[in-house]
Order: structure tokens, then C-alpha cells, then sequence
């Protein structure tokens, strides 16, 4: 019987696609830090089986509808906001995802562009390095305390749970929003649930973890930001099309907010040149949410897992549904 043929949008450790050469036809872009060209991806699909795709692939009704034989499509990433499920489901198109096993490290790169953000860490850096550091003084790159203060997560799923455990080790008061309760991280970690106004008027750090779809786009906007607290800090780890770009700079620009910790945009990758990176009050971080070398091992070979479950005639192990 012929092997099933696997197409991978970049290229990817042998060592993760070793285990897999047996039983499938693997073939991958040369690359691994450019993306594949989109009439490649197209040429490279028209007789996969399955596909690895990478956050930045869009997997669409053109892709889709010249795609006879694709089973399953893997994302490598959680979020999946860039495949049309739509289309994927009429075709009876698997489409998998890579949760659990980027939880805590996202979780920890939140929190690391929410300390960083507060205490002016980039700053500091580059003080130290432009030669400015000259004396000690008592207000020298001040930043805001992060113990003891209210952090307000909107998007309480696995990710927003461990930011919020990590949250509880730092004495934070613990407030969320989401489309449902979470009855057992209240009981868990203190957190409360709040509607999403008394979130944005209450916390001193705003963390917006939500996946992205019609709902969620553009709701950081310009009434979001005019009701957050002129000290507040918010931070985006979600996807950038949650937030309303112009009205984020002219709320870190007029005051509104104090500062913004931002690890997505509305468009990657963002340009050097984008008003809000001219802003000193804003950390920025090329979407590295989960990019620790083990987490991004494992969420690889998550993608080839699901793929063999699905052409071997099994479940995914982690379906979108
Ligand atoms: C995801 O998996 O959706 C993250 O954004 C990757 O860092």
C-alpha cells in the first residue's frame, strides 16, 4: 500500500520526523524561519494526505478545494484562527490543534512580558548599553509593583489559568472574565469572576489570553482603553486582531494607560516603523508565546501524532471542535 504523504510547512528537526519516515512520505519547505510561498504550499497540497501548518498559513476554501486528498491539517499552535473550519469540516477535513503541552510556557512568557513591562526592563537594558547610567537615583527607571495588585485575565482557558496561578504566587488579586465560569479556579486560586467592564475599570494589569474569532476582534478598543485605570498595564499574548491598533497608541500615547506589554499583532511580522514601537512605554516580543525549545518539540510532534492517529484511521488526539 502506498504511504501517506505528509506535507510540513517548514523545515523541522530530522529528529522529530524520524519516528514517522516509516510509515509516511514526509516532505517539508526548505526552510525554517521563512515561510513557504503560498503557490508551493498550494502545489505541495494538492496530493498530501496531511499537512503541518504553521500559525502564519492560511489554510483556506482556495487551499482547501485543491486538496482532494488532505485527512488533517495540524496546526502548530494552539490558536487557530488562521484555518477556515468551515471549509475544512464540509470536506470532512480533521483540523488539530497543540494545547496542553505550551500551557505553562506561554503562561510563563505572560508573565514575563508583564514583569518586564511594569519594570521597565527593556528600558534599563538599553540605559545600561546607550552609556546613560551615570549615578544612582531614587526614582532612576521607577517602574510599577506587580505584588499585591489586581491583574484582570479576559480569556480564562488553560493558559489563563496558569497565568493566574502564577499570578497567586506573586499575592495578586485575581479577577477574570470568559464566556463561562470557572468555578474551579475560583475555588483554586481566589480568582473572581467579573463582566468584562468591571474587569477593565478594576485591574492594574490587563491580560488579554482570548482566541480569536468574530467576538473577540477589536475588543480592546478605543471605550476598552478609556476605561482602564490611567496606571494600568495592559498585556497581549492572545492574537493581535483583538485589539484595535490606532486606538492602543492613542491610549498609551494620551495617557489613558500607562504601558503595554505586546507579544501579537494586527499584522506579523509587525514593521520596525510602527508608530506604537516608537513608544517607550511599550515591550514588544515577535510572538514567541510559546517558544521554548522543549514546548516547540513537543507541539511538532503533537502535530505529526494527530496526523498518524487520523490516517491510521483513529481519533486526533486533540481535534478542534
Ligand atoms: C499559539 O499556539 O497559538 C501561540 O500563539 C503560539 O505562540
Amino acid at each position: 500500500m502506498a504511504k501517506g504523504k505528509i506535507y510540513i510547512t517548514r523545515n523541522i528537526p530530522n529528529d522529530i520526523i524520524q519516528p514517522f519516515e516509516d510509515a509516511f512520505e514526509i516532505k517539508m519547505w526548505k526552510e525554517s524561519e521563512t515561510p513557504v510561498p503560498r503557490d508551493e504550499l498550494l502545489r505541495q497540497t494538492q496530493d498530501a494526505d496531511g499537512l503541518v501548518c504553521m500559525l502564519s498559513d492560511a489554510i483556506d476554501e482556495e487551499l482547501l478545494s485543491q486538496s482532494p486528498q488532505l485527512k488533517v491539517v495540524a496546526n502548530d499552535a494552539v490558536g487557530f484562527d488562521n484555518i477556515d473550519l468551515k471549509a475544512a469540516n464540509d470536506r470532512n477535513v480533521v483540523v488539530t490543534n497543540t494545547p496542553d503541552v505550551l500551557t505553562d510556557t506561554t503562561a510563563d512568557l505572560t508573565f514575563a512580558l508583564l514583569m518586564a513591562t511594569a519594570r521597565r526592563v527593556v528600558e534599563a537594558r538599553d540605559y545600561v548599553l546607550d552609556d546613560k547610567w551615570q549615578n544612582w537615583a531614587p526614582f532612576l527607571l521607577a517602574g510599577q509593583d506587580i505584588h499585591h495588585k489586581t491583574i484582570g485575565i479576559v480569556g480564562m482557558g488553560r493558559i489563563g489559568e496558569a497565568v493566574a496561578r502564577r499570578a497567586k504566587g506573586f499575592d495578586m488579586n485575581i479577577l477574570y472574565h470568559n464566556r463561562s465560569r470557572k468555578e474551579a479556579a475560583e475555588q483554586e486560586l481566589g480568582a473572581t469572576y467579573v463582566s468584562f467592564d468591571e474587569l477593565l475599570r478594576n485591574s492594574d494589569y490587563v491580560v488579554a489570553l482570548l482566541p480569536l474569532n468574530k467576538d473577540s476582534e477589536k475588543l480592546f478598543n478605543a471605550s476598552a482603553f478609556k476605561q482602564m485605570k490611567s496606571s494600568a498595564i495592559f498585556i497581549n499574548v492572545s492574537r493581535g486582531k483583538t485589539v484595535d491598533e490606532t486606538a492602543l497608541y492613542k491610549a498609551l500615547k494620551d495617557g489613558d494607560i500607562h504601558a503595554a506589554g505586546l507579544d501579537v499583532f494586527e499584522t506579523e511580522p509587525i514593521d520596525s516603523t510602527h508608530p506604537l514601537l516608537e513608544l517607550e512605554n511599550v515591550v514588544c516580543l515577535p510572538h514567541i508565546g510559546s517558544a521554548s525549545y522543549e514546548t516547540r518539540w513537543e507541539m511538532l510532534k503533537l502535530c505529526l501524532d494527530n496526523i498518524k492517529a487520523v490516517l491510521n484511521g483513529n481519533d486526533a488526539l486533540t481535534p478542534v471542535k
